[in-house]
């Protein structure tokens, strides 16, 4: 397992003045920027052009969410914008491991995500191709859901995987992870969090991912 990382989603964040959010979770490891097409997710976020511009308000590196269909044409796009990391869904990748190569190729870290509903063990060999596996804990397409414990075994499972296999993947949860939940994601196995709602409503963002973290390590010590 990595060491624990707080990646907050700008989701909930207010999209009119993005530079000055990001400015508020200084310490966080990742600023995760959720793509959503309208038509893998019944919403609509942000394109490569707005991701480009928001790699130059912060010294944060970027972790692109494709919550969209198509991500074998679409993800790299993505790299060339700037993000550091590039999660695509399986269930909307035509050629998983080509494009988990072509990411790494292109300079980022490949991850691939996974919805509730999609089992980790047939992905098992596909591990060693994947910087990150994200496990959603929502439906994913809107923050501020409540967090599906059913998730948790899969969780589980896919960090046994990994040790299994030897591999540095890290495993990142994302849905309504907060102060409540985030001790039983990490004691399941996650050691990289998405949090939406919890980091942005919060009176001071930056003061919820320290207290996220402490709470992940101190599940996890
Ligand atoms: C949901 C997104 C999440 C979302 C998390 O589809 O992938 O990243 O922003 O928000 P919270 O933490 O509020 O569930
Ligand atoms: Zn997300």
């Amino acid at each position: 397992m990595g060491s624990i990382q707080i990646t907050p989603s700008i989701l909930n964040a207010d999209f009119g003045r993005l530079g000055e959010e990001v400015a508020r979770i200084g310490s966080a490891d990742w600023v995760h920027v959720d793509v959503m097409d309208n038509h893998f997710v019944p919403n609509l976020t942000f394109g490569p052009t707005m991701v480009e511009a928001l790699t130059r308000s912060t010294d944060v590196p970027l972790d692109a969410h494709l919550m969209i269909e198509d991500a074998d044409s679409n993800a790299l796009a993505y790299v060339e914008a700037g993000c550091g990391s590039v999660t695509f869904h399986v269930e909307a990748a035509k050629a998983p491991v080509r494009l988990a190569r072509e990411i790494r190729a292109h300079g980022a870290r490949a991850a691939m995500a996974l919805k509730p509903a999609t089992p980790v063990d047939p992905y098992e060999d596909l591990l060693p191709e994947l910087d990150m596996l994200l496990v959603m804990t929502v439906e994913p397409g809107f923050g501020g859901q409540k967090f599906l414990d059913l998730c948790l075994p899969k969780i589980r499972r896919a960090r046994e995987l990994m040790d299994k296999h030897g591999v540095e993947t890290w495993l990142q949860v994302d849905g309504g992870v907060s102060l409540e939940t985030i001790e039983r994601c990490a004691e399941a196995g996650a050691d990289v969090f998405v949090a939406g709602s919890a980091v942005y409503s919060a009176d001071d963002p930056d003061r919820m991912v320290a207290e996220l973290r402490a709470r992940a390590e101190a599940a996890t010590a």
